[in-house]
């Protein structure tokens, strides 16, 4: 069962995902083993990062033990392309922690072997002992990552075609959606659903309909983000807008 959260605001769902995020961090130091995070993009998580920055310069938390696997990269890009999650990730979190470059998993969008690259991509997530936290967005398609319907639920990380309407979307941070990538590498659905908890990041009215599909529908691949619901720790952190509410 995934549970909802209906928060003030962006910013106040931001804060509260970063302190479960920090809970984490700090847990596992105090164990002595490193927490395992999984991360995404897009304009959505943007609030958090920057509360998790806030947390590391001004309330002492430390990424140098954490492990960090992103959902998803375009193909083709490099990682120094302005529109790369690779070059994201750094710009918005890793250049403003402490966190070891080398402790950072980005699926690689230029590599020649996709199949042999998303291979590795789940096998360093199962070395490093599995996802303790996997942050979410969702596209208006329904994607979780770039898990474009239809996603069965048995999806491992792959390279995927991207949707029209992604790509359109998408075309705001490129100029124009001729310069989108076609193609990405994502994490799959069985991937994220392996993570020991999840949580889902809705912002706007623009997401309120594709929230209420992920919520209501049956679990279905025309829909991937209804896969979340068999999670048994799966919240979505809703503002009143996406909520339905406003
Ligand atoms: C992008 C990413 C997703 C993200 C989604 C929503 O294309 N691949 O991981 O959740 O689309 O993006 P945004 O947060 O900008 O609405």
């Amino acid at each position: 069962m995934s549970s909802v959260v209906i928060h003030r605001d962006a910013q106040a769902a931001a804060v509260a995902v970063a302190a479960d995020i920090a809970a984490i961090i700090r847990e596992r130091n105090r164990a002595g083993r490193a927490a395992v995070l999984g991360l995404a993009t897009g304009s959505t998580p943007l609030p958090l990062y920057r509360e998790l920055v806030r947390l590391h310069r001004e309330e002492n938390l430390s990424f140098a033990h954490v492990v960090t696997f992103n959902l998803d990269e375009y193909e083709g890009l490099p990682a120094d392309h302005p529109q790369s999650y690779r070059h994201y990730m750094e710009q918005n979190l890793f250049s403003q922690v402490d966190i070891p470059r080398a402790s950072t998993h980005v699926p690689d969008g230029m590599t020649g072997d996709p199949a042999a690259a998303c291979g590795a991509f789940e096998k360093a997530i199962a070395d490093a002992g599995g996802l303790d936290l996997q942050v979410l967005g969702i596209g208006r398609t329904g994607h979780i990552g770039f898990n474009e319907p239809p996603s069965a639920k048995d999806t491992r990380t792959r390279r995927v075609a991207l949707d029209d309407v992604t790509r359109k979307d998408n075309s705001v941070f490129f100029g124009d959606v001729a310069s989108v990538p076609r193609a990405a590498l994502t994490m799959g659905v069985a991937t994220i659903l392996e993570a020991r908890r999840i949580e889902l990041l809705a912002f706007g009215s623009g997401k309120a309909g594709i929230v209420r599909r992920a919520r209501n529908e049956s679990p279905n691949a025309g829909c991937p983000a209804t896969w979340l619901q068999l999670h048994p720790a799966c919240t979505f952190h809703l503002d009143p807008a996406s909520s339905g509410q406003a």
